[in-house]
């Protein structure tokens, strides 16, 4: 069986895309990857890929299992891609570095985002709280402190990552936008440094996303009713806009007042923990 976790990003998604940082943490939801035998299966793109990367055969049969949603912001692609690579490479006898498995991911990446920053891969593969510049090596943040926040699921965007890239690409405000995100990964990673409270730059990180126009109608007025009720809030990955956003950040010193709030109105949540030990 091989194992790998999921991923939030804390701060700069899209903004990563151009050459800036972004924050990731790993969480505690994954997927695990059996084999299972040998048969025909038929298997997507990236599982399909993956096994070919690694060097398996198709005829491989695999059990995937998954506690990530779907192309909602918590890396699930990229958690599948590694999780197969690693069990194949485990089946052939030929175990995998954490560099060579970065780059294979970040291959199969391609498949289903045309240009990833590889910001996923690198959460998925080496684990932790992550500042992410594309082609730099990663910096891991020793973080002393826990912080903990809800994962709120706004519902499966229907547009791919590939496309929202693309819609940042062609948008006349995405220079001036992105400059700002940039300042406030900034602020978020001194602030981390100094163990202070980040919820505040993770609301603004949150509503430059409303800017850029990566956040779907419903999303923004949740967002809106969670801040009015004294949250912090952010989506978090490559958001969407026709239908749902995909996951949110929400971060308070009183969660259980926004679990309830969320209960209540029957929205599908997790907590997890950043930082610290986990
Ligand atoms: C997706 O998790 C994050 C984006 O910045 C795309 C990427 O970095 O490849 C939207």
């Amino acid at each position: 069986m091989s194992k790998t976790f999921g991923k939030v990003i804390l701060s700069g998604e899209h903004a990563v895309v151009y050459g800036k940082t972004a924050i990731v943490a790993s969480i505690g939801l994954g997927v695990r990857v059996k084999t299972v035998g040998k048969g025909k299966s038929d298997y997507n793109p990236v599982v399909a890929k993956a096994i070919e990367i690694a060097g398996g055969s198709q005829d491989l049969k695999l059990e995937i299992e998954s506690d990530l949603p779907v192309g909602s912001g918590l890396g699930s692609s990229a958690a599948v891609a590694a999780a197969v690579i690693k069990e194949v490479r485990k089946q052939l006898g030929k175990p995998i570095d954490q560099d060579e498995l970065f780059r294979l991911t970040l291959e199969c990446e391609k498949i289903a985002h045309g240009n990833p920053s590889g910001i996923d891969p690198a959460a998925v593969v080496y684990g932790g709280l992550i500042a992410y510049t594309k082609g730099q090596p990663l910096e891991q943040l020793l973080v002393k402190r826990q912080y903990k926040l809800l994962l709120v699921d706004t519902g499966k965007p229907v547009e791919s990552t590939k496309e929202m890239v693309e819609m940042v690409a062609n948008s006349v405000k995405t220079t001036e936008v992105i400059e700002k995100i940039t300042y406030m990964v900034r602020e978020i990673k001194d602030r981390l440094g100094r163990k202070q409270d980040i919820g505040n730059c993770i609301n603004q990180n949150g509503l430059l996303l409303e800017e850029l126009g990566v956040v779907g109608e419903d999303a923004i007025k949740l967002s809106n009713k969670l801040r009015s009720l004294g949250a912090d809030v952010k989506i978090t990955g490559a958001g969407g806009v026709q239908t749902g956003s995909g996951m949110m950040i929400v971060m308070s010193s009183d969660l259980a007042k926004f679990k309830e709030f969320l209960d209540n109105k029957q929205f599908k949540y997790f907590e997890t923990i950043v930082g610290g030990k986990q």
